[in-house]
């Protein structure tokens, strides 16, 4: 018997794509107006391409905008991270904790500093650190750790922050995701030593490329300046002005094109975070209702959405997600599994050039830490369940109810879904 083609037949099986808008302008993203060309103009018409001012503006920005101390623009996130974990005085063979569920930036500038990373479990709710196998893997070595707000997710601070004061470590917050977001009422950035915020192209206060550390230490700021920005260490008040003539030997400052983009980015950040987080929380109330994990916040949090990360609970769709992914895919959804590589598997660590790159070699090798593949399990198998779609920054209604016909479409006939792919 053939089977006939009905409007909830899933298209993997012959039937017609639920998604039949056209995504593109949907996804949008950055979204560039006049006002970011006119302000991109006026500083290429100043001819000052190096040191504008506009870049001091976007500091002060920054600093409006979370209530913090010190702001410093840098060329990248990756390069901010690095000056905050050097300012934190790591010394070599300390031990740095970090999550192993991130992207690489959050944690290979801790080699640089000659420093070693110890991966900790990513807990269910949140995608932060689990602080129980945080504070579980403290040994005498351990200096600070990396709390990253991943997804846009704010991690669990309360507990975190406990454990750090317990032990005495300094916490970098890579907010790199988390433009906006808060915990109890305080945006994320402001809760940790210091914290890096990424402007590169997707996030969401984009400038192309730039990164912006913030901090309330004076002493932070202070060799982070020195670090990176070695121009203003002769505006220094403090000793440190002695290193004017060299800093501490790298260059690390934002072009001030990129600050003009990240000046007008910012003035729309709250507005188009919020659209974001009507979008997704729209979509969210249809799919939890199907077994699918959405991460919607606990009250205490208001998150945003860099990306939209969803968990199959597989108990409860009755497929495997990479069954569920292509089915979505067949539905014309943009579904895709492939989320960050596990850090603590990666080749960097398996096969030791860790070593070389923390320039540890002179250390006994039974002193610094064995990474194997098969630890963290918990997140390991978390990853496995991963999958994301659009962050809709710009979609209308219609697009996002064809988007949870696709998802009802396709775990309505799971069972026929799992067998077809047997
Ligand atoms: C979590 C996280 N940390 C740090 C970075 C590094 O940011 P940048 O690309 O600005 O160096 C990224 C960038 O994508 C990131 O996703």
């Amino acid at each position: 018997m053939t089977s006939i083609a009905t409007a909830d037949q899933p298209a993997i099986l012959g039937g017609n794509r639920a998604v039949t808008l056209d995504g593109k302008d949907a996804q949008r993203w950055p979204i560039i107006t006049d006002e970011d060309v006119a302000a991109v103009t006026e500083v290429l018409r100043s001819g000052e391409l190096s040191l504008h001012p506009i870049t001091q503006e976007l500091e002060a920005d920054y600093r409006d905008f979370l209530g913090v101390r010190h702001a410093l623009a840098y060329a990248n996130a990756t390069s901010g991270i690095f000056a905050a974990l050097n300012s934190f005085g790591l010394k070599p063979g300390d031990e740095v904790i970090v999550p192993s569920a991130t992207y690489w930036a959050s944690v290979m500038p801790v080699l640089w500093c000659g420093a070693v990373p110890v991966f900790c479990e990513t807990e269910p709710d949140q995608l932060g650190l689990d602080p129980d196998d945080v504070a579980a893997k403290i040994t005498p070595k351990t200096r600070a750790m990396v709390v990253v707000h991943l997804w846009g997710m704010p991690s669990k601070m309360d507990e975190l922050l406990a454990v750090a004061k317990k032990h005495d470590l300094k916490v970098l917050e890579d907010a790199s995701h988390s433009h906006g977001a808060k915990y109890r009422g305080k945006f994320t950035g402001t809760f940790g030593d210091a914290a890096v915020f990424s402007l590169q192209t997707n996030k969401l206060a984009p400038a192309g490329e730039g990164g912006i550390l913030v901090t309330e230490s004076d002493d932070i700021f202070e060799n982070a300046q020195c670090l990176g920005h070695f121009e203003r260490v002769l505006a220094l008040k403090t000793p440190a002005r002695r290193f004017a003539g060299t800093g501490f030997g790298l260059k690390h400052r934002m072009a001030p094109l990129s600050a003009a983009v990240a000046r007008v980015q910012l003035r729309h950040l709250a507005q188009r975070n919020a659209r974001r987080n009507e979008n997704i929380r729209y979509l969210s109330q249809r799919l939890q209702k199907l077994g699918i994990n959405t991460f919607l916040p606990p009250e205490h949090i208001e998150r945003v959405y860099f990306m939209y990360i969803l968990e199959n609970v597989e108990s409860r769709t009755g497929l495997k997600t990479d069954q569920l992914v292509k089915a979505l895919q067949a539905e014309g959804c943009e579904a895709i599994q492939p989320r960050y590589p596990l850090l603590h598997q990666q080749p960097v660590f398996s096969e030791d050039k860790f070593i070389e790159i923390a320039r540890l070699g002179h250390m006994p090798r039974e002193s610094l830490p064995i990474y194997r593949p098969d630890a963290l399990p918990i997140t390991t198998a978390g990853n496995e369940r991963l999958f994301h779609l659009p962050s809709f920054p710009c979609a209308e209604k219609d697009l996002l109810d064809q988007y949870a016909l696709a998802f009802e479409k396709v775990i309505g006939a799971a069972p026929r879904i799992a067998a077809a792919g047997d």
